[in-house]
């Protein structure tokens, strides 16, 4: 099976290097779950998964769950997304002579897209909405007008504009994910949350110094996300099957491996790295944590395999503990603004 939602750090491309190590076990544990990637490649019939993000967690036992409401607001999200298209299809022409015709063309554009358009009660404030649009059309006609020459069609016009528009629905909901409106249910946060992680740009996670996440949308690339496809996955009885007998928790990994962890159960960990880059992460990893780990699982009884990039200092934590050690290399999937692909050495650390 494939993961449920895109997560930094996703681990399908290290399977390979670990299929044939897996021991039998009773029950399957991954306490930095992230996206899950091996649990689903392994498919557990019994399970317990962890994770300290607790937008995260809640979205599973979401799913877990089947909860209604949370499966109809992804169905509105699905449904709305592509009701903006066929909307934005229809007045073409319009929007082309708007575009062309005025200085500033933001509102004529939304009332003619809006002003018969009724929005779904999923909506949380339109008026907030309503503000978002306007200010997202604002910004992006002026700088299409900046950019058009004469190898600019009237289509990418058109995707301009439907980018703005859903730029300005993201915006409305990455304000409802910020807490800027008003405070959500769980099934509500769980739905947005995994709205807001489909449609930021590049997946990426970002936080300001007062703790709102701040990526933008993702683009014009992102008007035609195949949103329905990822909802009818998450809603399917493959995935209920697989998350039944899963238990799910949103706990530091140490209590959680000292308590649940028995000799008979396999423990993956795929920890974050040991890096200096920590000011965008709501949940710091710092070398006291990875001490920890180290410590823990020195302790456990549970068989384990560790994923972790190699450094000085994880070399010189886990080199005289008994465990064994291999190295492989990684390559990053996406480049980092200014930094180019690089190979990095990974460890592959195991206890029996
Ligand atoms: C590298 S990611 C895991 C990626 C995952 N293997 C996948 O395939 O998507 C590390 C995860 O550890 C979680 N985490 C960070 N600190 C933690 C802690 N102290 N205890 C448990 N989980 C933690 C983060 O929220 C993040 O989801």
């Amino acid at each position: 099976m494939n993961p449920l939602i895109k997560w930094p750090g996703g681990k399908s491309g290290e399977y390979k290097y670990i299929k044939d190590l897996i021991p039998d076990y009773d029950k399957y544990i991954e306490p930095f779950f992230g996206g899950g990637a091996i649990f689903f490649k392994l498919e557990p019939k019994k399970a317990i998964i962890n994770d300290i993000n607790q937008d995260l967690t809640n979205f599973y036992q979401n799913i877990k769950e089947r909860n209604k409401y949370f499966l109809e607001l992804l169905i509105f999200f699905a449904d709305e997304w592509e009701a903006i298209s066929n909307l934005i299809n229809e007045k073409e022409k319009q929007i082309i002579h708007l575009f062309g015709n005025k200085e500033s063309a933001e509102v004529d554009t939304y009332n003619l897209l809006f002003s018969e358009y009724t929005f779904k009660e999923h909506y949380i404030d339109v008026v907030n909405l309503k503000q978002q649009i306007i200010k997202n059309l604002k910004s992006k006609i002026r700088r299409t007008k900046k950019i058009t020459d004469e190898t600019t069609t009237n289509d990418d016009i058109v995707r301009n504009i439907e980018a703005a528009v859903k730029s300005g629905i993201y915006m409305h909901f990455r304000d409802v994910y910020n807490k800027k409106i008003r405070e959500l249910t769980s099934e509500e946060k769980a739905a947005v949350f995994f709205f807001i992680r489909e449609f930021c740009y590049a997946s990426m996670f970002r936080y300001n110094k007062n703790g709102d996440f701040n990526i933008p949308y993702g683009g014009i690339g992102y008007n035609r996300k195949n949103f329905r496809l990822k909802v009818d996955y998450i809603a399917s009885n493959e995935v209920f099957q697989q998350l039944k007998n899963v238990e799910i928790f949103n706990e530091d990994f140490e209590d959680l491996i000292l308590k649940k962890a028995t000799s008979k159960d396999f423990i993956f960990l795929d920890p974050p790295y040991d890096s200096e880059f920590k000011d965008y992460d709501k949940n710091p990893f710092g070398k006291d944590d990875q001490k920890r780990l180290a410590d823990t699982l020195s302790k456990t009884e549970a068989k384990f395999i560790l994923i972790i990039k190699q450094t000085e200092f994880i070399s010189g934590l886990y080199k005289s503990r008994g465990f064994k050690i291999e190295s492989f290399e990684k390559t990053y999937l996406y480049n980092v603004r200014g930094r180019n692909d690089r190979e990095v050495n990974h460890l592959l650390i195991y206890n029996f």
